[in-house]
Order: C-alpha cells, then structure tokens, then sequence
C-alpha cells in the first residue's frame, strides 16, 4: 500500500493516497473505509455533503486503529456562508464523525454549488467569516489543518488577503484529462498543497478508455487507473480516487513505480475534456463534490 506522507505549511503531516467517498451511501462507505483501513489507506476523505460522516466515523473505531495513524478529512458545506451557519456545521461534523479532533476541515467550494463558478465575488466576505471559524478551530486544536476546495486564485487571493493562517490544502477536481495549471500553480507558488479529487475522471471511458494513456500504461505494465493515480503523485498531488471494490482500492494503492519526465509532458499535453460539465458523464454539482 502506498503510504508516502508530505509535509503541509504547518508541518502536519498527510498521507498522499487518501480514500474519497463521494456517492458512497453510508453502508458503503462504513464498509468501504473499514476494508480500506483494513488494507493499509490512512487518509479517509468526506464531507458534510456527503451524507455519510457517521458511517465513516464508525468505520474509524471499529478499525480499532489509533486514532492518531488516520488523517481524516471533512468539508464545510458550500451552502454554509457564515458564522453560525460554519459553526453549526462543524459541531456537527465532530458529533456525526465522533472524533476529539479532525485532522483536516476545508471550505467545499466558495459558492453555494447552485452557484458554482458564478457571481464569483458574491460570496468573498462570506468565505472570510467561514474561514475564520475554522481559525478558530485550528487555534484551539481541534482541527489540525485548514483549507479549501474548488478554489480560484481570485478565492485564494481573498482568504490570503483577509485571513492569517495560509490554507494547507486547495483539493480541486484533477485528473489526467483535466488539469487546471493557473490554479496548482498559483497553489505551489504559495505554499498551498493541492489535494487531486476524482484523479480517475469519475472512472469515466474518456479518461479510463483513453488510448494514448493506455499505451502509457502498458509501457509501464500498470493499469490505466494507477497510471491516472501516479500522475497526481507525480505532481505532488495528494490523491484521492473513490472506490467501493475492494479489488479497486487495493490496486489503486500499488503506486511504487516512477513515470518518466518524458512521459509526464505526454501525459501533460493530452487533450483535455472540453465539453467538462456539459454532458452527461459528469455527475451534478448538488450533489456536493
Ligand atoms: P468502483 O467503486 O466500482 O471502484 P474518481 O475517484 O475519479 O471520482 O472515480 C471513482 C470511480 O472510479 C468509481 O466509479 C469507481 O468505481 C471507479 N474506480 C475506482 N478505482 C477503479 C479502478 N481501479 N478501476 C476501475 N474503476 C475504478
């Protein structure tokens, strides 16, 4: 199992390979994130959104693991846009995960998702309020890191402008067919770990189907989704695909190969997905990413 750890600005450590559970109902994500535990994965990411926080908090004691070896991750609902409505939900992540202490909290998206990408300034002194609860939080030590999700420069810019503690994590959607630079970029710049959600496209054919990351895949005698999940590493990527097959997450964490700078900038340079978003393949926004 992949178990590589990085360093984030406040020195905490956070395992690379993380297990996602968007989608997962709670009986699977109880079953998943106990058979992932099971496995070796230390890093479980969810989210008020998700629905299932007290399944994977469930999951966690009956791991019978010391707390201290798993990085747990939860995220501030989108629609949350302000103090009492952060705090409301925090207190409710430590009580639906049962936890003392959560290792990380990030803000899910700086819009409402009904809103996603638009009225983009709309909601900058909200997300300061926001952010400053989970300050709060960090402060006290109840959270051990702070940070973000579907972030902009502009939405750094804002939290980095009004806020003093520096974001440990932007996690934004990035995957081998989408890869938004400006963004991880601008994160690298300012010591800000990007954390790569859906690194395997969704499983869709266009990323998992694709020939030119086949061949690669080939040359390396890996499958697609590990050379996909590679990729992400490569790039300092925290990771975390989704998976309910047991099969799935166990090869999902053999990762100890190295890809060749050569064949990154291939990989780099395949076409992106244009029409992101606007077909069906993509699942909804509501449904909190
Ligand atoms: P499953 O739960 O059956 O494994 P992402 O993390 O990019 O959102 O992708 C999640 C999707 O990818 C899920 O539908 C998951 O299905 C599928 N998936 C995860 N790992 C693999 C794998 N190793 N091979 C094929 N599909 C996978």
């Amino acid at each position: 199992m992949y178990s590589k750890k990085i360093k984030l600005n406040n020195g905490v450590e956070i395992p690379v390979l993380g297990l996602g559970t968007w989608l997962m109902s709670k009986e699977e994500a109880y079953l998943s994130c106990l058979a992932a535990l099971e496995m070796g994965y230390r890093h479980i990411d969810t989210a008020v959104a998700y629905g299932n926080e007290e399944a994977v908090g469930r999951a966690i004691r009956d791991s019978k693991l010391p707390r201290e070896e798993i990085f747990v991750t939860t995220k501030v609902p989108a629609e949350a846009k302000s103090e009492k409505a952060a705090r409301k939900e925090i207190e409710g992540s430590f009580k639906k995960l049962g936890l003392d202490y959560i290792d990380l909290v990030i803000i899910h998206c700086p819009q409402p998702w009904i809103l996603f990408r638009k009225f983009q300034r709309r909601y900058d002194k909200a997300n300061v309020e926001v952010y400053k609860v989970l300050e709060e939080y960090y402060r006290a030590g109840k959270i051990k890191a702070i940070g973000v999700s579907n972030f902009l420069p502009a939405d750094l810019d804002n939290i980095l402008n009004n806020c003093e503690v520096v974001p440990a994590v932007n996690q934004i959607l990035a995957h081998v067919k989408n890869m938004d630079f400006e963004t991880i970029n601008y994160c690298r710049e300012k010591g800000i770990i990007v954390e790569a959600y859906s690194p395997l496209g969704h499983g869709n054919s266009k990323v998992l189907k694709d020939e030119a990351i086949k061949e690669i895949a080939n040359k390396y005698n890996v499958s697609v989704p590990q050379l996909c999940l590679r990729f992400t590493v490569e790039l300092n990527m925290v990771t975390l695909p989704k998976s309910t097959n047991i099969a799935h997450m166990k090869s999902n964490g053999d990762l100890d190969f190295n890809i060749s700078e050569e064949d990154m900038e291939r990989l780099v340079k395949l076409d992106k997905i244009k029409d992101y978003g606007k077909d069906d393949w993509y699942p909804v926004f509501s449904k909190g990413k």
